[in-house]
């Protein structure tokens, strides 16, 4: 054993020896002349431009339909086929499982023409149809009805009862509806605010507080938009099955679309609860564009099952969502003038949940009319406690 280690060792340093003296005498020769002639070196390190080689390897016929190994053999160098491959949607090798990651084999989607786009990859497609589109004129609707109902207000005022009070309550809402009916709008605000902020912020928001501060302020409201989406959805919900049965059409309802509502004339068409513009808003605005924002929002969040969560379910989600919502902000932008500051006493109703008589005789008769003749109670919120007393005093 400690021979064997002995004749390693002397061997190893034998050829330590040889390779050093070998070493120091090729020295002066390496610096004082290249042993490859200067020419030689030049053109090893110097490339070609692949358009100046002759014959021309382009006009071989069916060089556009090479394969990139094909390519290399004439063109070295030359990746456009793969390149080629991977901008139609090729899909490539991923290790990552399809259940979980069903795009990872492919870097860059296939052509498609979403509505309003040219015919390219579908992320810029997605691209045009955001930037040249639902932002520009997204945002101008937004503008235009807020500017219309401005202007509306600065010439006409709010709506005006013609009578003085009476004095006489009736129970509009009670204070399950306003529960839901306030979650619902709170939820609203913050999803309008925060979403508006993200779409049109960095044109409007970012070169007055500079990119530091819009940074947090929308990473702020992107995680607010996550947490109210899930309020907005449930509460909406309850709201629709809370107001549905009163927003079915009725009578009366032609007449007051046929009359504009009145809002050119002195006299109000007569109406039921809820008259037929507010039917409209219910169901174009909660039930169809509501249901539509809230359904694609779950698509962003990866929350429905059964879909294939790729790159183009989120690309047309967003642009459901978007439409829909833009859609929605101006319907409700109508409806929260006219339940705040546009018509004088409605805001009353839903704040504490009662209304004047003289309010229900301007805007819904039909329904005081059911009121006055004891076929919906007046106050349904003591006529459900009473009943629930004389209940509880019969079990005791
Ligand atoms: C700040 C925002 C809002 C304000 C100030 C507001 C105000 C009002 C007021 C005053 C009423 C009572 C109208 C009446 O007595 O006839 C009302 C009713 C109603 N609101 Fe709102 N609202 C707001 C947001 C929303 C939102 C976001 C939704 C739903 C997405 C909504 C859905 C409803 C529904 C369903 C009714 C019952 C009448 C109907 O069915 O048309 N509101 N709102």
């Amino acid at each position: 054993m400690l021979r064997t280690i002995l004749t390693s060792l002397s061997a190893l340093a034998l050829t330590v020896l040889i390779s050093h003296t070998a070493l120091a005498q090729n020295a002066p020769a390496a610096t004082a002349a290249p042993a490859v002639p200067a020419a030689a070196t030049s053109n090893a390190i110097q490339s070609v431009n692949i358009m100046d080689v002759k014959p021309e390897a382009s006009l071989e016929p069916g060089y556009a339909q090479q394969t990139n190994g094909e390519r290399a053999k004439v063109q070295p160098g030359n990746n456009a086929p793969m390149w080629r491959q991977v901008g139609s949607g090729v899909e490539g090798y991923s290790s990552l499982p399809k259940s979980t990651a069903p795009e990872a084999g492919v870097l860059i989607q296939p052509f498609t023409q979403y509505p309003g786009s040219r015919l390219t990859n579908a992320g810029e497609a997605w691209r045009q149809v955001r930037n040249n589109w639902i932002i520009p004129y997204g945002g101008s609707l937004v503008l235009i009805v807020l500017g219309g109902l401005g202007l509306y207000y600065w010439r006409k005022g709010a709506a005006k009862l013609p009578d003085a009070p009476t004095g006489r309550k009736i129970e509009r809402f009670t204070p399950f509806e306003r529960s839901a009916h306030w979650a619902n709008a709170i939820a609203f605000c913050i999803l309008s605010i925060s979403g508006l902020v993200m779409a049109f912020g960095q044109y409007v928001l970012m070169p007055v507080i500079g990119q530091t501060l819009f940074g947090y302020l929308t990473y702020l409201l992107k995680n607010a938009h996550n947490f109210a989406g899930p309020l907005f959805a449930v509460s909406l919900i309850v709201v629709m099955f809370t107001f549905v049965r009163d927003n079915l059409p009725a009578k009366g309802d032609l007449n007051w679309l046929l009359k504009g509502g009145g809002l050119f004339s002195k006299d109000h068409p007569k109406a039921g609860r809820f008259n037929a513009g507010e039917k409209m808003v219910f169901w174009g605005g909660v039930f169809f564009l509501g249901l539509t924002v809230v359904g694609s929002g779950l698509v962003m969040d990866k929350l429905v099952p059964g879909l294939s969560y790729e790159r183009a379910t989120m690309q047309i989600a967003h642009m459901v969502h978007a439409v829909s919502t833009v859609l929605m902000m101006a319907m409700f932008m109508g409806h929260i003038y006219l339940g705040s500051i546009g018509t004088e006493g409605t805001y009353q109703g839903m704040k504490t949940g009662y209304v004047d008589e003289n309010w229900a005789k301007h805007h819904h008769e039909l329904w005081l009319e059911d009121v006055k003749s004891g076929k919906i109670p007046r106050d349904r919120t003591a006529v459900a406690a009473a009943a629930v007393a004389a209940a509880q005093a019969k079990t005791v």
